[in-house]
């Protein structure tokens, strides 16, 4: 489907899928500050501008986004020149993993395109759809406060703005329980007399060194560094608890353009490996041909995308024959149980009539010595 955006200014023709996000198209086209959190729309790690309007981009369809003006946190500043907003979020101390920044800020971004002068409490509705696990929201609060002030062209000193105590807000609803302004300026630490020496950071408050970075939306995590000719895997899983796999047809999968390959069980070697700690028992394959929990892996596909690698996937066709399903310990234990390892090739069993893994014994310390020294 041919579809024609704005994306930072620039109008793009994109080619999607029916079913691809907005999300999946920024990133394919390297907007890689449109960070991918849950992909369900609670996070917000993926906010952009669309119209003017911040929307996380996983829940939205890249189709229903075609005609749009889109800005990402790309196209808010660079490196080189720093929007307001991303000064003060570097010079607050907002930024610390940074995984959440560029999707704050969008939402920033949009408060104050249309209200220069927000309350304290209507920043923090702003920023109610992002979540943040580092900074407690205080320091990005006091952030977009003084990026606001410094947009309205006020003498902003190093000082933040002084905020509400967070715990006087009573969050969704917007309102504050208390209107008592906190004493002194919040986020500034008590004073210590450092002696300054030939070090002049001892005793200075230092900006996150990937600050910039973080905030401007440059590739910084794993999941943004995108190798040339990269492909994506997707697995197919069991959906039954213990079964064994009749036939795989995986014909219509391998004929799809741009999959590269279709992994089942016939096609790698068969070498057992143990999945905990320890060294045994070695029960455990690439693939394997019988299934022994709801979402053992089953096939592996490769594709030129993250879309074509699930398409592929859901080509695949799997006769099972089913098995009975073990989900007691006391029943896996009884001399009639069904076996979840009956194969010969597997290492290291203890005993696996009885479904038995291994034993481990720890001993520590001398018990009755313990006993005779207690009072
Ligand atoms: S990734 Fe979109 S809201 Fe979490
Ligand atoms: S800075 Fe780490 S999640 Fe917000």
């Amino acid at each position: 489907m041919e579809l024609e955006l704005r994306i930072n200014g620039v109008v793009e023709s994109v080619d999607v899928a029916p079913q691809q996000s907005l999300l999946s198209l920024l990133r394919q086209k390297g907007y890689r500050g449109v960070k991918q959190g849950c992909e369900m729309g609670n996070c917000g790690a993926c906010m952009v501008a669309v119209d003017g309007v911040a929307r996380p981009a996983c829940v939205l369809l890249a189709a229903q986004a075609g005609g749009c003006t889109i800005t990402t946190i790309e196209g808010i500043g660079t490196p080189q020149h720093l929007h307001p907003l991303q000064e003060a979020f570097r010079n607050a101390g907002a930024i610390q993993c940074g995984f959440c920044t560029p999707g704050m800020l969008v939402s920033a971004y949009t408060l104050l395109s249309h209200n220069a002068n927000p309350t304290e409490e209507e920043v923090r509705e702003a920023l109610s759809s992002n979540l943040c696990r580092c900074t407690g929201y205080v320091k990005p609060v006091q952030a977009v406060l003084q990026a606001a002030a410094k947009m309205r062209g006020e003498q902003v000193t190093g000082e933040m703005p002084r905020i509400f105590n967070a715990g006087q807000y009573s969050g969704t609803t917007g309102t504050l329980r208390s209107v008592t302004p906190a004493t002194g300026t919040t986020g500034t630490m008590p004073s210590v007399q450092v002696r300054r020496g030939a070090r002049p950071v001892v005793g200075v408050s230092l900006s996150n060194i990937e600050a910039v970075k973080l905030a401007t939306g440059q590739p910084t995590f794993t999941d943004d560094v995108q190798p040339q000719g990269m492909l994506y895997a997707a697995l197919l899983t069991s959906p039954h608890a213990h079964a064994v796999i009749r036939s795989i047809n995986i014909s219509d999968a391998q004929a799809l353009p741009g999959v590269h390959a279709v992994l089942t069980y016939k096609d790698v070697p068969r070498v057992p490996y143990a999945s905990g700690t320890l060294p045994t028992p070695q029960d455990r394959y690439c693939l394997d041909y019988i299934v022994r929990h709801v979402g053992d892996r089953v096939a592996a596909v490769a594709a030129e995308t993250p879309e074509l690698a699930q398409q592929a996937i859901e080509q695949i066709r799997v006769d099972y024959d089913m098995l009975p399903a073990l989900i007691e310990p006391r029943q896996a234990l009884d001399a009639n149980a069904p076996r979840i390892h009956s194969e010969s090739d597997s290492l290291g069993i203890m005993d696996a009539q009885r479904n038995l893994a291994g034993r481990v014994r720890l001993d520590e310390g001398n018990i009755e010595r313990g006993f005779a020294e207690s009072d």
